[in-house]
């Protein structure tokens, strides 16, 4: 008797966690947000949440590889970019979220230009990260200005990713082309590539770099420093007088999703303060979208930033993202050095 009744609550039980169900994310921030947000929305929820991590270029490859068969429920973080450009080549479903309207003017326009198969979830300006013992050890100044990385002193001395791979490093190609104009902006990349020691796969790498000593100055995003200070690293940033860009990072539902009702679930649930706020608490320092998120103080001053008017909808899309990526890599990433 006892056995029967063990087996029918387990029986039970099982379908109850069937019903939660799952849902499978490809995540394009840092791991420690990645894992956080998996571990707290399985216990707040009981969805069991399998995330795979993925720079984002190497994101919108596995999902173009994926497309005829998707293993993927979500698009989590990253820059919004390859986003925009999933969203053009048909990878990302359309959901209109309910509440698209608590969140910043930026991320709702990512949603609108991309006829909502993409928003935005938070937002963090491109600058340069430095090494502060190494800099005064060397004897370098700071860099002010996207000229000022040209100094033939800094041989070797900068790192930056891959825009292939990297969706901040695509940032920084993008951002070049828009503040200088596309000619200038190759002979810019083509000059800097001297000072370059390595192209990173993944956007983060250079800062860690910097912040270990591994290199002096690094091509990052500046809310990537406070995570590696608070660990104790001397690690500084700084962002160009001459105007940078700013990445919108994005969040899409997969089309063909096999969770489709969970993936909205935790679309939804991503979208609220108390999720956006799971960032800081994972020492990573973006602008949230949504208006009512509490600001970590650590968070850049947009205000203090001169920033571009960046073209998101230009720069998402699939044809110039892949245009350029290419004639990066023919033009400047071949030359030796
Ligand atoms: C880091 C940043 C994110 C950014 C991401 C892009 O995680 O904190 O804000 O979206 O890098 O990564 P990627 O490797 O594609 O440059």
């Amino acid at each position: 008797m006892k056995k029967q009744v063990l087996a029918t609550a387990v029986a039970l039980f099982s379908i109850g966690a069937q019903a939660q169900g799952q849902v499978n994310i490809i995540c394009s921030v840092q791991a420690e947000w990645c894992n956080m947000i998996g571990t707290v929305y399985t216990k707040t929820t009981g969805t069991k949440v399998n995330v795979s991590m993925k720079g984002s270029g190497e994101a919108l490859a596995q999902l173009i590889a994926e497309k005829d068969n998707p293993k993927t429920d979500i698009w989590f973080g990253g820059t919004g970019d390859p986003l925009l450009q999933a969203a053009e080549q048909g990878l990302s479903f359309e959901y209109k979220s309910p509440a698209l309207s608590q969140l910043h003017g930026w991320a709702q326009q990512q949603a609108q230009q991309s006829a909502y198969k993409t928003v935005g979830i938070y937002s963090g300006p491109l600058g340069f990260g430095y090494n502060s013992e190494l800099l005064t050890k060397k004897k370098l100044p700071i860099p002010k200005t996207w000229n000022d990385l040209l100094n033939p002193a800094l041989k070797g001395e900068i790192q930056v990713a891959n825009p292939a791979s990297s969706g901040t490093a695509y940032t920084m190609v993008a951002t070049l082309v828009q503040l200088m104009g596309e000619d200038k902006a190759f002979e810019y990349m083509k000059k800097l590539h001297a000072n370059i020691s390595q192209y990173t796969r993944s956007g983060t790498g250079p800062i860690k770099a910097a912040a270990r000593g591994e290199t002096t100055l690094s091509i990052s995003f500046v809310h990537d420093a406070p995570g590696e200070k608070m660990q104790g690293f001397p690690v500084e940033t700084v962002t160009p007088a001459d105007g940078t860009g700013a990445e919108i990072g994005s969040m899409s539902i997969i089309k063909g999703a096999r969770n489709l009702e969970a993936a909205k679930k935790f679309y939804e649930w991503a979208l609220t303060p108390g999720a956006q706020e799971m960032a800081a608490a994972a020492k990573q320092f973006q602008l949230p979208s949504n208006k009512s998120a509490k600001n970590d103080a650590r968070i850049p001053d947009f205000k203090k930033i001169k920033f571009i008017n960046y073209d998101y909808a230009k720069y998402g899309a699939s044809n110039e993202r892949r245009r350029l990526i290419a004639k990066w890599e023919k033009e400047v990433n071949s030359l030796p050095r």
